[in-house]
């Protein structure tokens, strides 16, 4: 046995430490989430535990003992000598409230799906094959959304869209749009709200997500301008888009170069595809920062058995990176592939007939 450094074990095992709170902590904070004690938390100031489990409807010696692991994660700030517990209006953005740009309650959600798919992912490492999207936890649709919308939210329109050549103007004039692998159509519908001469079709292989998106469309009031439908992207229907969109769904595809040659098809001869994807760099030894870290793990348990489970079973991966994305793109037959903007979390890359 090789020898061993005792400063450096001492610190992989704090690093092994701290995973094992987070670990055991994003369960908790998926229980939060769930429960609403978040939520309650960001209204009141400082709370007792038994005035927190009074407003949700919950037992205060659970809570009591979830609000100590809370203020142990630095989540809750606590008052000893009140015995009392606060959610800072920082931390308020990041687990309470839906709409801020950088509230996180999603990603939880859809990686508690992961613990509940242990033993099917178990099974697939040694098996190799896939696990199709709709044999998940139905955690991880829900959680999907959750965590993909705000960033939809805040960037979409603001900036996504107005860093594509020309088409703004389009969206503005009136133009018909579809949205692939467009899930429960988050994307969809804040589309369909900011451009009211425009239409959307959003196209989704699980039904489920589609049934959803119908109902969002309608909530959002917008369902006689976006329409969904279960289809294979390889097999979307219709013809003339002037902006067809892939958010980070074409990674999920067996088959991606067969999905952008069916879109390279349906899009006006001056269309555009615009296609978001997890920000990676190409070389994976540039992605090991804690955003590759979360992508490479929702890769390995969601995305790439995903793609496995699809005929040709690629396995692009979450992280694939603008040159092999780029590769996809153009073997698919687009003439110009360039990164049009991008955030922390997504690239933007905009695909030209
Ligand atoms: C990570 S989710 C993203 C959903 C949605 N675009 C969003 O941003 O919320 C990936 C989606 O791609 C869909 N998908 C995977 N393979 C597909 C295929 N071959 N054709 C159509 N949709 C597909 C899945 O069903 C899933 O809804």
């Amino acid at each position: 046995m090789s020898s061993v450094d005792e400063s450096r074990l001492h610190a992989f095992v704090g690093q092994a430490v701290t995973d094992m709170g987070a670990a055991i902590s994003g369960l908790m904070l998926h229980l939060g989430d769930r429960l609403g004690l978040y939520r309650a938390l960001a209204d009141a100031g400082p709370i007792t535990p038994g005035e927190l489990a009074g407003r949700t409807g919950t037992a205060e010696r659970y809570v009591r003992e979830w609000l100590a692991n809370q203020a142990a994660g630095g989540y809750v700030v606590y008052h000893p000598a009140e015995g009392t517990f606060e959610l800072p209006a920082e931390q308020a953005m990041v687990v309470a409230d839906e709409t801020s740009p950088v509230f996180l309650g999603g990603a939880f959600e859809a990686i508690a799906s992961c613990y509940a798919d242990h033993d099917l992912l178990a099974a697939a490492f040694r098996s190799g094959e896939g696990i199709g999207w709709h044999q998940h936890d139905g955690r991880l649709f829900s959680g999907v959304v959750r965590l993909f919308r705000p960033g939809y939210a805040a960037h979409l329109v603001e900036s996504w869209l107005p860093a594509l050549d020309g088409v703004v103007a389009k969206l503005r004039a009136g133009a018909s749009v579809a949205d692939v692998g467009c899930g429960q159509g988050a994307s969809t519908v804040i589309m369909a709200q900011a451009f009211e001469r425009s239409t959307f079709a959003g196209f989704d292989l699980h039904e489920p997500s589609i049934e959803q998106a119908r109902r969002s469309a309608q909530e959002a009031g917008v369902d006689h301008r976006a329409r969904f439908e279960v289809a294979a992207a390889k097999e979307v229907p219709g013809a003339g888009y002037d902006l067809v969109c892939l958010f980070d769904a074409l990674h999920d595809m067996g088959d991606p170069v067969g999905a952008a040659r069916r879109i390279h098809r349906a899009l006006a001869p001056d269309g555009t595809l615009m296609l978001v994807e997890p920000n990676a760099d190409d070389g994976l030894e540039n992605n090991l920062n804690p955003v590759g870290r979360t992508y490479y793990g929702l890769s390995t348990a969601i995305c790439t058995p995903g793609s496995l489970a699809q005929e040709v079973g690629l396995g692009l991966g979450a992280q694939a990176g603008p040159a092999a994305l780029t590769a996809v793109l153009t073997e698919a037959g687009f003439s110009s592939v360039r990164r049009a903007t991008e955030t922390p979390f997504n690239i933007v890359l905009e695909a030209r007939p």
